[in-house]
Order: C-alpha cells, then structure tokens, then sequence
C-alpha cells in the first residue's frame, strides 16, 4: 500500500515538472527551419487539443492545416493585399486600452523591436516585418482557425484553451508556434482563399514548425506580472 502511494507521488513529481517545464519553455517563435512537419503528427497535436475543455461540451473550433503550395498560395495573396494597405485596421482591441494593458501593450512593442534591431520610427522596417507574419515566418506548417460567428466571448474563451493545448503539445513534440492574430485584418482574402462557409470568422492564425536556433528574437522572454498584481485571495488562512 505504502509503495503504491510513493510511487504515484514519484509520477505525480514527474507529471508536473514535465508539464510545468512544457508551459514555461513555450514562448511566441517567429523564424523557423523548413524542416517539414508530417501530417501525422498535425492529426496526432489536433486529438490533444480537442481535448480542451468547453462550455456545455460545444467544442467551437474549426481549423484548417496548409502546408506547400496552399501555404504558399495564402501567403502571396495576403502579401499582396498587404502591400496594397486597402483594409481598415482590424480591432483586435478597444480604442481605450485599460491603461495596465497599455503600458504591457508598449513594452512589448520596446523589447520586440529592440531585439530586431529596428528603430521603432522606422516604418518600413516595421512594415515588412508584419508582412513575415503572412508568410508563417517561413514555417512549413501554416493555420488558420475559424468560429461560427454568432458564438459569444465564453466560446472564445474555449477556443483559447484549444488553442494552448495545441500549442502545448506541439511544444512536447520539440516543435514550435506562433499564434497570429494578424491574420484577421486580412480576413477577406483568407475567406477567398480558404472557401470559408459564411458563417464563419477567423479567430487567429498560427505557425508551426522547428524554431531557428540563431534568431536573435528567440532570445527575448516576454515578462510575466507576479501572481499578486492580478489575484485576490478570500478566506485563507483564517481570514473570514
Ligand atoms: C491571440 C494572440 C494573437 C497574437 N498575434 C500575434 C501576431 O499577429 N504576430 C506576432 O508576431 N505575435 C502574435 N502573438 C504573440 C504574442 O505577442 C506573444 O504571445 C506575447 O508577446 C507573449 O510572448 P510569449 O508568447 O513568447 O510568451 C499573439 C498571441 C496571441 C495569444
């Protein structure tokens, strides 16, 4: 009985540094090798992250897998409508950020540029490297992730967990992602592309493949606020 006990705290032990190790080692990777991803392995990451919990069991995702030509095809047509800079800015947020978000919002600008080397002022440079975005940063594997759009913020909020339990499982495999909202702006041509039924929306897009090792932005960890700034403990330790 008693070694029973200590043998699943040893695998209870061994679960959570694993577990523990795959989430604090994900991080957003934007340069990747063209070492190919197989297709059984995308399937076998998929039956993991529909895993993900959901309200009532709804199970709101839908996602489409490019890899090759219909990759590359994706990618020239947003190039290009990049390029021609027609689309109204998508809002991904509110006009007024709460001003905590702002500043994080700003930070991250500082840290992500300064690790690329481009001078914030620089337009071009900061243009062309959105357009990287379109091209999955050159991963061999490409996604994009649809909803139906009459769904509410809690459906968006499942879709998330599918989408770090994708992102978790493709880290266990050694691969690397990078989940991309930028995709949304441009949602006329991927519907095209894509034949996307009406009554769907894009949520995100996302690249999948093997991290450069020598790309200076895999260098950069993007700070995380202490446990403090956003929780309110009630009740503990004595407390009424
Ligand atoms: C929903 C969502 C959309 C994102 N969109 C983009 C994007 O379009 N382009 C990009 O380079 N990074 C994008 N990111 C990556 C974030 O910038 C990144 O997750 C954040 O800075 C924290 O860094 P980390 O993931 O490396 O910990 C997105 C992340 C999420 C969760």
């Amino acid at each position: 009985m008693m070694k029973a006990a200590s043998t699943d705290t040893t695998r209870d032990n061994a679960a959570r540094r694993i577990v523990d190790e795959v989430i604090r080692s994900r991080r957003a990777v934007r340069a990747f090798d063209p070492t190919p991803v197989p297709k059984a392995l995308v399937v076998e990451m998929l039956e993991v992250a529909r895993c993900a919990p959901s309200n009532s069991n709804t199970q709101p995702w839908f996602v489409h897998v490019l890899e090759g030509e219909a990759r590359r095809r994706l990618g020239e047509a947003l190039l290009r409508s990049h390029a021609r800079d027609e689309l109204p800015a998508s809002q991904h947020f509110p006009g007024e950020l709460p001003a905590a978000c702002k500043s994080r919002q700003a930070d991250f600008g500082a840290r992500y540029y300064a690790a690329l080397g481009i001078d914030r002022a620089d337009a071009a440079a900061r243009y062309a490297q959105t357009a990287r975005n379109y091209l999955f940063f050159d991963a061999p594997v490409g996604l994009i992730f649809t909803i139906d759009r009459r769904l509410m913020p809690h459906s968006w909020a499942d879709f998330g967990m599918f989408l770090q339990t994708f992102m978790l499982a493709a880290k266990a495999r050694g691969l690397d992602t990078c989940p991309q909202v930028s995709f949304v702006r441009h949602e006329p041509v991927v519907r095209e592309c894509l034949q996307l039924p009406e009554d769907q929306t894009v949520v995100c897009g996302m690249s999948l493949g093997h991290a450069r090792t020598d790309a200076a932005l895999h260098r950069i960890a993007m700070p995380r606020d202490p446990v403090e700034a956003f929780t309110v403990f009630h009740g503990f330790d004595g407390e009424s």
